[in-house]
């Protein structure tokens, strides 16, 4: 199976010059989205991985399915101001924009394996961010996986020295 017969390439969106990589063809496949989900299964199986953390909103559609497969939780990751408790807060860039994220702080146990998952890897912004969250948390970050990587992006080069896992790159 070709995971990118799944993903629609939308030009000018959100803004003119944004290819958009819109990956709710692939949701609305079974065999598809949970063929995607396996493959970050099978990555995370020999982490030892306690929690899985994923930053709103497409972070939620990656790291779920990932997280009840493994058996483990899952923490959201998101935008300020959505969190009801206490939460701890970093500022973060986008390809289109800037905003923050905040993680609650009960959310992470400190000495946790956690593995970070996202749909898409553009500049590595909004995972940068998320790592640190984890991190302040006492967290320790044993990979991100995506569904998707922007190579001319270089997300990577922001989180370099963590351990990266993709299904699809453009
Ligand atoms: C998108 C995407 C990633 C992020 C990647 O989220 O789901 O989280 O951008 O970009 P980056 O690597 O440059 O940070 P977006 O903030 O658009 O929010 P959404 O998931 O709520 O649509
Ligand atoms: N998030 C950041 N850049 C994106 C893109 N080109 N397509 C989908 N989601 C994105």
């Amino acid at each position: 199976m070709n995971l990118k017969d799944f993903v629609a390439d939308v030009p000018d969106f959100p803004q003119p010059g944004i290819t958009f990589r819109d990956i709710s063809p692939l949701m609305a496949d079974g065999t598809a989205y949970g063929e995607a989900t396996q493959q970050i299964v099978n990555y995370a199986k020999d982490k030892e991985v306690d929690m899985i953390v994923g930053p709103e909103a497409r972070g939620f559609i990656v790291g779920c399915p990932v997280a009840f497969e493994l058996g483990i939780g899952f923490a959201p990751c998101r935008k300020k101001g959505k969190l009801p408790r206490e939460t701890i807060e970093v500022s973060y860039g986008l390809e289109y924009g800037s905003d923050a994220l905040q993680l609650h702080k009960d959310s992470i146990k400190p000495g946790q394996k956690v593995l970070v998952c996202d749909d898409l890897l553009a500049t590595g912004g909004t995972i940068a961010a998320t790592i640190e969250l984890v991190e302040k948390l006492g967290g320790e970050v044993v990979g991100t996986a995506f569904f998707i990587e922007l190579k001319d992006l270089k997300g990577r080069d922001k989180i370099k020295g963590y351990d990266i896992f993709t299904l699809m790159e453009y």
